[in-house]
C-alpha cells in the first residue's frame, strides 16, 4: 500500500518532524533550542544541508534549502533527503511523519515526500513473517506553497509507481501471461482506463507473426493488450502512443540463456510493459486530460518443441520478412508487431520502453535510459527535459543511417540481429523498420531492475519510465 500524502493545516501529535528552512534562526518558533540552532548552522557550513537532531522519542529533521524555486540538481538532493530520513525513521520503527515547509517552497516540501515515500516500498507479500517490517502510513504536509490537490497528484503517482515495481517483481510463476491480463484488467477497472485484451485467435487472424513466432515454445498463449485512457476533456485529438515489452520471462529460447547469472533476472523482461501500465495507471487517476493509447504484446520466450529456431524466415505484421539469427533477440519481434499496429492510431509520437539489449546496460550501466529513433529533435528534447525534471536521465545514441546495414539480410528484408557492436543501436534500427510514425525508442534494461538499494529508486524492479512520462505528458497540459 502507498502511504497516505495528507496536507494539513494544524500541528499533529505524534508524529516524526522534517523542517524545510531558509532562515536558521526561524526555528526557534518550532521549540529548536539556541544550542540546537547552532548546531545547524555548523552543519550547514560542512555543506550538510540534511540535519538530523537526535530526540528521546524520535529524531527531527532540518533540511536547509538555499531557494524556493530548487533546481532539477537540487530537487534530486531533496529526494535522496526523503531516502535518507526513511531509513532513520525505519530504525525508531516511526510510521507517520509531518513535513513542516517553513521556507515557504512548496517543489521542496513535495519532492522531499516524493523521496521518502518511493523510499518505503518494499515486495514482502511472500513473506510469511512481516514482524520486522516497517511501514510509512501517513505523510503529513504542512505547507502554504502546496496544497490537497499537489498532494493527492504525488500520492496517485507514487501507487503507480509502486504497482509498476509489483508488476516486476512478480516471478513468472505468480504472473504468467494469463495473471498479467487478469492484473491488467482490474487496473484498467479500478483507475479507469479501458483495456481490450486480444486472444491468441484474434492474434493469428491479424497475423502478428512477430510475436506469434516467439509464443511458438511457449505452453502459454500470448496477449495483445490494448490501454486506452480517452478523457472527453482531452487537449489533443492524436494520441501519443506507448508500447512496452511484455516478455514474462526470457530464457532466450531455443538459443538458451547460458551465461552464469544470465537468466537470473529474466521475470523483469516485462519491465517496459508494466512501465506503460504504471503510466497509464498514474494518468487515469490523476485525469489528466490528454489521449494516450499503451499497446503490449505479452509472452514469455521459452524454448518448447515447437519453438522458433535460427533461420526462421517470419513474416511480421506489416508484411516486412524477418530472418531469425537468434531467438534471445526476440523482444524486437514482438514489439516490431506492436509498433505496426500503433500506425493505424496515426499517433503524433509513438514512445516505446522495453528491456531490449545487455548492449545498452553495458553502455551505460542502470544510471540511465538509452534513447533513440525518429522523433523530431524538438520531440526528444521534450523527453530530455522531463526526464531531467524527475532525474530520471536519458542519453540519446546515434541513429546513423550506417547501422541500417547491420542488419540486412541474404534471404530476408532485415535479420534479428546485428554484430556484437552497437547492439542497441541495431535492435533500435530493426524497430525502425516497423513504424512510419515519430517515435522514440527507450531501452530500460540497465535501470528497469536493479540488485542492491539504490537509494529511493529501492532495490529490485524501479518502476522507471513512469514517473518521467508521467511528467512528459502531464506538461504538455500545462498550457
Ligand atoms: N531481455 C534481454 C535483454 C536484457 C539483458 C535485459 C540483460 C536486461 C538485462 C534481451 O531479450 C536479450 O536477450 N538480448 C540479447 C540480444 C542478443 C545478443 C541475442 C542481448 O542483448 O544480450
Ligand atoms: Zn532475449
Ligand atoms: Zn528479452
Amino acid at each position: 500500500m502507498v502511504p497516505n500524502i495528507v496536507h494539513i493545516k494544524d500541528q499533529k501529535e505524534k508524529t516524526a518532524n522534517v523542517f524545510i528552512v531558509s532562515d536558521i534562526k526561524s526555528l526557534s518558533d518550532f521549540g529548536f533550542s539556541k544550542e540546537e540552532t547552532d548546531y545547524i548552522e555548523q552543519k550547514k557550513n560542512d555543506k550538510k544541508s540534511l540535519v538530523v537532531i537526535p530526540g528521546i522519542a524520535a529524531s527531527r529533521f532540518v533540511k536547509v534549502i538555499e531557494t524556493t524555486e530548487p533546481s532539477n540538481k537540487e530537487k534530486e538532493e531533496l529526494r535522496v533527503d526523503g531516502y535518507n530520513i526513511w531509513q532513520t525513521l525505519k530504525k525508531e520503527k516511526q510510521e507517520n511523519v509531518t513535513i513542516y515547509d517553513i521556507a515557504g517552497s512548496g517543489t521542496s516540501t513535495l519532492v522531499l515526500a516524493e523521496g521518502l515515500v518511493l523510499a518505503s516500498y518494499s515486495f514482502d507479500k511472500y513473506k510469511t513473517d512481516k514482524e520486522d517490517d516497517s511501514r510509512l502510513k501517513d505523510v503529513f504536509v504542512a505547507s502554504s506553497e502546496t496544497g490537497i490537490d499537489d498532494c493527492t497528484r504525488l500520492q496517485k503517482l507514487c501507487e503507480a509507481v509502486f504497482i509498476t515495481r509489483d508488476l516486476v517483481n512478480e516471478p513468472v510463476n505468480k504472473l504468467n501471461v494469463e495473471n498479467l491480463s487478469k492484473r491488467v484488467r482490474e487496473l484498467a477497472d479500478k483507475f479507469g482506463f479501458s483495456a481490450d485484451i486480444y486472444s491468441k485467435s484474434k492474434i493469428e487472424s491479424l497475423k502478428m507473426g512477430g510475436l506469434l513466432a516467439v509464443n511458438r515454445g511457449s505452453q502459454d498463449p500470448p496477449a495483445f493488450m490494448v490501454l486506452e485512457w480517452s478523457p472527453e476533456e482531452a487537449r489533443n485529438e492524436t494520441p501519443i502512443v506507448l508500447v512496452g515489452k511484455g516478455v514474462v520471462f526470457d530464457t532466450g529460447g531455443i538459443n538458451l540463456k547460458t551465461p552464469p547469472g544470465s537468466l537470473d533476472d529474466m521475470k523483469a523482461d516485462m519491465g517496459g510493459a508494466a512501465s506503460v501500465i504504471g503510466t497509464m495507471v498514474a494518468l487515469a487517476s490523476n485525469k489528466v486530460p490528454y489521449k494516450v493509447i499503451g499497446l503490449i504484446p505479452a509472452t514469455d520466450n521459452r524454448p518448447g518443441f515447437n519453438a522458433y529456431v535460427p533461420g526462421d524466415i517470419i513474416t511480421m505484421f506489416n508484411g516486412k520478412t524477418v530472418e531469425v539469427i537468434n531467438t534471445d533477440a526476440e523482444g524486437r519481434m514482438i514489439l516490431a508487431d506492436a509498433l505496426s499496429y500503433a500506425d493505424k492510431y496515426k499517433p503524433e509520437l509513438v514512445i516505446d520502453l522495453a528491456t531490449l539489449t545487455g548492449s545498452a546496460m553495458v553502455a551505460i550501466g542502470q544510471y540511465g535510459t538509452v534513447v533513440m529513433g525518429t522523433a523530431e529533435d524538438k520531440q526528444f528534447e521534450e523527453m530530455e527535459e522531463a526526464a531531467d525534471s524527475v532525474h530520471e536521465r536519458v542519453v540519446r545514441f546515434p541513429f546513423w543511417s550506417d547501422y541500417d546495414e547491420l542488419i540486412k539480410s541474404d534471404i530476408a528484408d532485415i535479420k534479428n540481429l546485428g554484430p556484437r557492436e552497437a547492439g542497441a543501436i541495431t535492435a533500435g534500427k530493426f524497430l525502425s523498420n516497423f513504424t512510419t510514425r515519430p517515435w522514440i525508442h527507450m531501452d530500460i534494461a540497465g535501470p528497469a531492475f536493479v540488485h542492491k538499494e539504490d537509494k529511493y529508486r529501492g532495490s529490485g524492479g524501479t518502476g522507471v519510465g513512469v514517473r518521467l512520462l508521467y511528467e512528459l505528458i502531464s506538461n504538455r497540459t500545462n498550457s
